[in-house]
């Protein structure tokens, strides 16, 4: 049985390129991105991994911890994460876990039997500082991610976390946000003093607080 959004996530121990891990501790208050990869030495994954690690001044101003998983060995792992290095011009600096075993896996619902028996899917996981499931997504071993719709999301929940705010569709960064229903017209007005732009009494903008 899969995770679902808002359940809280399952606490694991793991040995990682960065020794062994305890997943809770790992992450403390920060936010953190769990994803799993189908192996090592394959293309999609090494300019995955390639373009997590350029990305760490991003996901670190946003206080997240990432956290890879695939199914290889660590000395498999070490070695690849050489290969990442070179072909991608960057240094992978956050932890790969090995898990032989499938523990973390199964435990998160990464093997999906009819795509492959044992490697793992795309999966990632963006889990909030109070350990809760705030987003998940799925790729097939053939479709990268897009990280910078990761690190957009990952804005939009921090967003939402802190305001009673939505994103609407294509929200980028900048972008006029979406005052919940939950908060009266009145109420907007007064906690988002850039401006409350009602266009229906269910559809109101305001700038980014
Ligand atoms: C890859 O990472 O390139 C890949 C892995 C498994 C199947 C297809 C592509």
């Amino acid at each position: 049985m899969g995770l679902h959004l808002g359940d809280e996530v399952p606490n694991f121990t793991a040995q990682t390129t960065a020794g062994e891990i305890d997943f809770y501790a790992y992450l403390g208050d920060a936010w953190g991105v769990l994803f799993s990869h189908p192996a090592d030495f394959t293309p999609v994954c090494t300019t995955e991994l390639g373009r997590t690690a350029l990305l760490k001044e991003e996901f670190a101003k946003r206080n997240v911890k990432v956290l890879a998983v695939s199914v290889d060995p660590l000395d498999k792992h070490k070695e690849w994460m050489a290969n990442i290095n070179e072909t991608q011009h960057c240094t992978v600096d956050f932890p790969i876990i090995a898990d032989e075993d499938r523990k973390v896996a199964q435990l998160y619902d990464m093997i999906h039997p009819n795509a492959s028996a044992t490697f793992t899917v795309r999966s990632l996981f963006v889990i909030g500082p109070d350990k809760k499931l705030k987003l998940s997504i799925t790729y097939p071993a053939s479709t990268g991610r897009n990280f910078a719709e990761v690190l957009r999301v990952i804005d939009s929940l921090q967003l939402t976390a802190k305001y009673s705010l939505a994103t609407p569709a294509d929200w980028n960064r900048g972008q006029d946000l979406i005052v919940v229903p939950a908060v009266s017209t009145e109420e907007a007005l007064v906690k988002f003093p850039k401006g409350v732009k009602v266009v229906k009494p269910y559809l109101r903008y305001t700038p980014e607080p």
